[in-house]
């Protein structure tokens, strides 16, 4: 707990700086595994997979360190679901399954994340 409530600042450095990997990677896994290039995609998931950890245990850092803001305990369950929707998607075009609806879901639910991130969407 106090090493949580010392290093915030270190927290929301790394935690600013890494959405935008998620962002990036995400669309370029998916990408890859659509033109089949199955090696290509798998070491760029391994990398998307790496960000998930940081942004999950800096998130949950930050809203420890926030006091659970229900504001960003929200935030912070869209993006669980988000990764999760990630995962299924690209998992499920790598096999060749029907992948789109978790793909735009996940989208969508990107898109949410970052803009609440911003407080763009606030309450
Ligand atoms: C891949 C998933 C995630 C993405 C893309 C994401 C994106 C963002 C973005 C863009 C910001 C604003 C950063 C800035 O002010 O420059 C932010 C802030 C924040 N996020 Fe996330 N986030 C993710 C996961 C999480 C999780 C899992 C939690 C909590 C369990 C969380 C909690 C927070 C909190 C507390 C802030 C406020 C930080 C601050 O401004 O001090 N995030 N997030």
């Amino acid at each position: 707990m106090r090493i949580i409530l010392e290093n915030v600042d270190l927290f929301q450095m790394i935690h600013r700086n890494s959405w935008i990997f998620v962002f990036t990677l995400f669309f370029i896994v998916y990408a890859l595994y659509g033109k089949k290039k199955s090696k290509a995609a798998n070491m760029t998931q391994m990398i998307l997979r790496f960000f998930f950890i940081i942004m999950l245990f800096s998130g949950v850092s930050l809203v420890i360190a926030y006091n659970f803001d229900p504001f960003y305990v929200t935030k912070g369950l869209f993006a669980i679901t988000m990764m999760g929707l990630m995962e299924s998607s690209t998992v499920r075009r790598k096999k060749g399954q029907q992948s789109k609806l978790a793909f735009i879901s996940g989208s969508i639910l990107l898109i949410t994340v970052v803009l609440m991130g911003f407080r763009v969407i606030h309450f």
